[in-house]
């Protein structure tokens, strides 16, 4: 049984003061919510929240006392030296950050991130003993011209075939169709489980079935809590990277909650 993920994609919202308001809130619900379904403690997700740069030493401190992690949305291909305006992987982890977004769209689409570039970063990673939280996904012109299987595939082998099989266990994998980020439109629950189930089939072809049963993959895009369930219940997702709803305290702790008992 693969252990549920919801992650939370802050992106470029919240000075560290306001960041400090809404952990606050958010554990006032999200400790209201775990006490209520102690029972089924087992099957609570990992929560993760990946806050901007200049958050994560205090929401490390916040929130290590409550099991709830936290990573950054970036991170420097190299590991330190002249390179203006980088923040390195140990700096991260120096600052207890325990993982670290790698391409997504976002970063794809405005910093032209791609390639050796991603890889390197996710060695950076890994090196730093910290998980990377690697996102594909397709954009919509790709979907429509049936183009999407091939490029999340491509998305795969750029990031992550390189690496030894042992290193995916700090490897965590997001679909996040670029259509669906942001947009209100979310993916299907068919749509998203059709893509989860060839990730996780391209990972077996390429590290083994064991590697590709273990693999979480979370789906990223317009998820809230009208849809996660629907969502959540496929049998390939394991949970998700929320963007918009992990800024509302409500919203995602009801996020959460759905994970917490949807399988
Ligand atoms: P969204 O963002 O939930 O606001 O669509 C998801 C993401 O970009 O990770």
């Amino acid at each position: 049984m693969r252990k549920m993920i919801v992650a939370g994609n802050w992106k470029m919202n919240k000075t560290p003061k306001q960041g400090i308001e809404l952990l606050v809130k958010f554990f006032k619900h999200y400790d209201f919510e775990r006490s209520m379904i102690d029972e089924s403690a087992r099957a609570f997700p990992e929560v993760i929240l990946f806050p901007p740069f200049l958050n994560i030493a205090d929401a490390a401190s916040l929130c290590g006392g409550w099991d709830v992690k936290v990573g950054a949305q970036n991170c420097a291909s190299f590991s330190d030296g002249p390179y203006t305006g980088e923040v390195s992987a140990s700096m991260l982890r120096s600052v207890r950050c325990e993982a670290v977004l790698i391409g997504h769209s976002e970063r794809r689409t405005h910093f032209g991130e791609a390639g050796k570039a991603l890889s390197a970063k996710i060695d950076q990673v890994l090196a730093n003993r910290m998980a990377a939280y690697v996102c594909v996904g397709e954009s919509l012109k790709e979907r429509n011209s049936k183009k999407h299987f091939a490029v999340v595939t491509g998305q795969l082998k750029e990031a992550i075939f390189h690496l030894k099989v042992e290193k995916l266990r700090n490897i965590v994998l997001a679909y996040e169709p670029v259509w669906a980020i942001g947009t209100g439109k979310t993916a299907s629950p068919e749509q998203a489980q059709e893509m989860h189930a060839h990730i996780r089939n391209i990972i077996s072809k390429k590290f083994g079935s064991k590697a590709g049963q273990k693999i979480r993959i979370l789906y990223g895009g317009s998820c809230n809590p009208g849809n996660a369930f629907d969502i959540f219940s496929q049998p390939d997702v394991d949970g998700g990277l929320i963007g918009g709803a992990s800024l509302n305290p409500r919203d995602f702790v009801n996020i959460i909650k759905i994970a917490a008992i949807v399988k």
